[in-house]
């Protein structure tokens, strides 16, 4: 399958599994064509015809034109400048690559991540959060991510894949939306006695047992393990990074007593203590593993004979 059109299932799979519904992703479609509409100027020159049809900045296609022919991905958790050498020095042994699929994003992909966190509005929606008070609580938040992604240096990776003619792309909302509702389904929709319980049950999937194995087990950060997790929840698997503090409190107050997160900050932990909330930490690279594996077995039904490499904390499980 051409590239192009691989990347534009991944979208659409993304766009099934995301927080905010289909329907109100087309209304953004819709409004941001009205918006190029009236551009002029550089803003009209520099409008990204992506916008019109990817919802998820921090998703694209960073290297190649799109029209390759692709069957093997090299699949990795972080691509950069050594996983593009890597790329290129199993290349030359015989391996056969015909493109890198990176999850976190790189290159133009990391510059619009801000882009992504309004899809956290609807995840704590569905936490019992009002809409309001998390859109006011996210965007000082976006603006600090803003500034800090803007002066980094962005297309290191992208240009070494340039050089090195190796096609690549990240898929970065895409996949966590699919590791979220993963988890909402396997995990929070269902009864537990206590915290152990549930880092037991994450340790029945394979992703979190192979990293387990390893030393990396899902691991509470707050609360004791005979503590009761009441309603659980996963706020903090997909939307770009980690929201703003504040909103551990906010889940407090709509009722939330247990949190599964890829990664807490020191802020969070603080606030989790505060507000009595447990906090459960399911290993990062095993979390975002999951959402990929996920996005390669849908993948895996278009193109027949897609094959991995796995490098860089991936790690292929096939579902049904
Ligand atoms: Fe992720
Ligand atoms: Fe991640």
């Amino acid at each position: 399958m051409k590239l192009n059109k691989l990347f534009r299932s991944a979208v659409e799979i993304g766009i099934e599994a995301d927080p905010r519904g289909k329907k109100y992703i087309e209304k953004i479609f819709k409004r941001t064509k009205e918006r190029r509409a009236k551009l002029d100027g550089k803003e009209k020159e520099w409008f990204d015809e992506e916008r019109t049809w990817n919802p998820y900045g921090d998703s694209r296609v960073i290297s190649g034109t799109g029209e390759e022919d692709v069957q093997r991905l090299m699949v990795c958790i972080d691509g950069e400048i050594q996983e593009m050498l890597l790329a290129d020095r199993l290349r030359r042994n015989g391996e056969r690559i015909d493109a890198v699929l990176i999850h976190h994003p790189e290159g133009r992909a990391l510059a619009d991540l801000d882009k992504v966190m309004p899809v956290q509005v609807d995840v704590y929606a569905q936490a019992g959060v009002p809409v309001n008070h998390s859109e006011g609580l996210l965007r000082p938040r976006m603006d600090r991510i803003w500034r800090a992604i803007h002066a980094d240096n962005l297309f290191r990776t992208e240009r070494a894949a340039e050089l090195l003619n190796i096609p690549a792309f990240c898929c970065h909302t895409i996949t966590d939306n699919l590791v979220w509702r993963f988890m909402e389904k396997t995990i929070c929709k269902k009864q537990f006695d206590t915290l152990k319980d549930i880092v037991n049950a994450t340790h029945e999937i394979e992703e979190y047992a192979w990293y387990g194995r390893k030393g990396s087990p899902t691991i509470i950060v707050n609360g004791s393990e005979n503590a009761r997790p009441g309603k659980v929840v996963a706020t903090e698997f997909t939307g770009g990074t980690n929201g703003p503090e504040e909103l551990i409190e906010k889940q407090s107050h709509a009722g939330v007593g247990t949190i599964l997160a890829m990664h807490f900050t020191e802020k969070e932990v603080e606030k989790g203590k505060e507000h009595h909330i447990n906090l459960i930490q399911c290993c990062h690279m095993a979390s975002d593993a999951i959402g990929i594996n996920l996005l390669l077995d849908r993948l895996g039904k278009e193109e027949k004979r897609l094959s991995t490499l796995d490098v860089s904390g991936f790690i292929r499980v096939k579902r049904k």
